[in-house]
């Protein structure tokens, strides 16, 4: 629907950045750093965007990023550092030593702190970021003035007049619909399962994450806080909330983790449940004309390997390192090679993903050939220590690359 363009108030900017999730947030900080405007828009409102629980590992490159950008103090404050990780399948555990194998380690920190420690710094900083916006429209992208019209909280139609646009606006992406329909290519895979994740208040079961497979599905069990724990299953991805009690979870959770060895969950109040259906999807290209995607509007990991914000993070480097250039020297080599760059990560980030997903979890035409496979590969990237690091390097971030000028 097009907005009527009477009493249209404009305002100019550099970049237009659509979605404040970790992308487009990590974005404006990228550019402040580096002297570009930015404006944000966001449909959301602020306390939706801070409340909102997803992702909750961050790789070594994703902290790191933090630091540089003057956003690091709490989490490294209340963020815990994990130097491995713990595979359990056949009822014993291995543990994937992180930092033996790498130098590095990722630390476990909610999305949801990283946002609100992202918004409290760009606000302060006098960075704008309107929340509550409707009725979003990217206009004229093929050309050198591209415009993002939106309504704003108060219900008056604005305009942003940048010399970019950065599609930021995840899964559901105006900003990739804005783009003509015949050159966009999707590739996606649809897993016929989801996971169940719960919040609850509890002691920690485990100092790390123990990624488990089990005859019955998956289980994970991860951190939030000393008190508060995190937690998901493997579920129908059509099955409805309602269906899972706090006993049934409790149950399918102390059966998919049980160890030989007599190992106990600590089990509390659940506070939040949720069900999430799984896929990977890419879309190509990631650029046309001035309009660029990063992020969710881009590409969709399985959450096996905790690479979904991790993406949009390394996404964003990539773009503000080629605006700056473009800033600096005038020219657009970078911004063209963006989409290419950025895809060869992402491509390595589905193959890590998809195997992860594929080695971890029941899939309904499993038989008992395909189950060994599974409990053979484990053994192996367990055993082996040149598997074990292909594991942990995926895990703590591939080295990222990006084109010098
Ligand atoms: P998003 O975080 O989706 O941010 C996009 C923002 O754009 C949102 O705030 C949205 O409100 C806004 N927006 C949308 N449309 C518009 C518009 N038209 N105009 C303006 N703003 C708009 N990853 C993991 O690694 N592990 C997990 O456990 C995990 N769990 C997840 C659970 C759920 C329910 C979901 C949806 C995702 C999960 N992910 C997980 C993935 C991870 O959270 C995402 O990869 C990450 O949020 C991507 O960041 P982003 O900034 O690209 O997109
Ligand atoms: C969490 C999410 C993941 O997708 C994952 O692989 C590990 C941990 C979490 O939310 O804590």
């Amino acid at each position: 629907m097009s907005l009527p363009l009477s009493k249209e108030r404009s305002m100019r900017t550099q970049v237009a950045i659509i979605g404040a999730g970790p992308a487009g947030l990590l974005l404006s900080h990228l550019l402040h750093r580096r002297g570009i405007e930015s404006i944000i828009l966001e449909t959301r409102s602020r306390t939706a965007i801070e409340t909102t629980i997803r992702a909750g590992v961050l790789e070594q490159g994703t902290v790191d990023l933090m630091k540089e950008l003057g956003v690091g103090e709490r989490m490294e404050r209340e963020g815990f550092r994990h130097e491995g990780t713990i595979l359990r399948f056949d009822g014993k555990d291995r543990r994937i030593d992180f930092r033996d194998l790498t130098g590095k380690s990722v630390v476990v920190y909610a999305q949801h702190e990283v946002i609100k420690d992202l918004v409290a710094a760009r606000l302060a900083q006098g960075g704008e970021v309107h929340f509550d916006v409707s009725d979003v429209e990217i206009l004229n992208v093929d050309t050198d003035s591209p415009s993002a019209r939106f309504r704003d909280a108060q219900g008056e139609i604005r305009t942003l007049e940048p010399d970019f646009v950065a599609g930021c606006d995840g899964t559901q992406s105006v900003a990739r619909n804005s783009m003509p329909r015949d050159l966009i290519k999707g590739h996606e895979r649809l897993y016929p399962f989801g996971w169940l994740g719960i919040l609850c208040e509890a002691p920690p079961s485990s100092s790390e994450l123990i990624y488990a497979l089990n005859n019955r599905g998956f289980a994970l069990v991860s951190t939030r806080s000393p008190e508060i724990q995190r937690m998901y299953l493997q579920c129908d991805p059509l099955d409805k909330i309602e269906n899972w009690s706090d006993d049934r979870i409790w149950s399918e959770l102390s059966t998919r983790l049980s160890t030989r060895d007599g190992w106990t969950l600590n089990e509390g109040t659940i506070f939040s449940k949720v069900i999430v259906g799984m896929r990977s999807f890419v879309s190509e290209p990631m650029q046309f004309g001035r309009l660029f995607l990063a992020g969710d509007a881009a590409h969709v990991v399985p959450p096996t390997g905790a690479k979904g914000l991790n993406l949009a993070a390394a996404d964003v480097r990539v773009l503000a390192h080629a605006l700056a250039y473009h800033y600096r020297s005038g020219r657009d080599d970078l911004l063209q090679t963006y989409g290419a760059t950025a895809l060869r990560r992402i491509w390595k980030a589905q193959r890590f993903s998809n195997w992860m997903t594929s080695m971890l979890h029941r899939f309904p035409d499993t038989d008992e050939f395909q189950q060994q496979l599974q409990i053979a590969e484990l053994d192996y990237v367990t055993g082996s220590r040149a598997a074990s690091t292909a594991l942990a390097e995926n895990y703590v971030g591939l080295p990222l690359e990006m084109e010098s000028v």
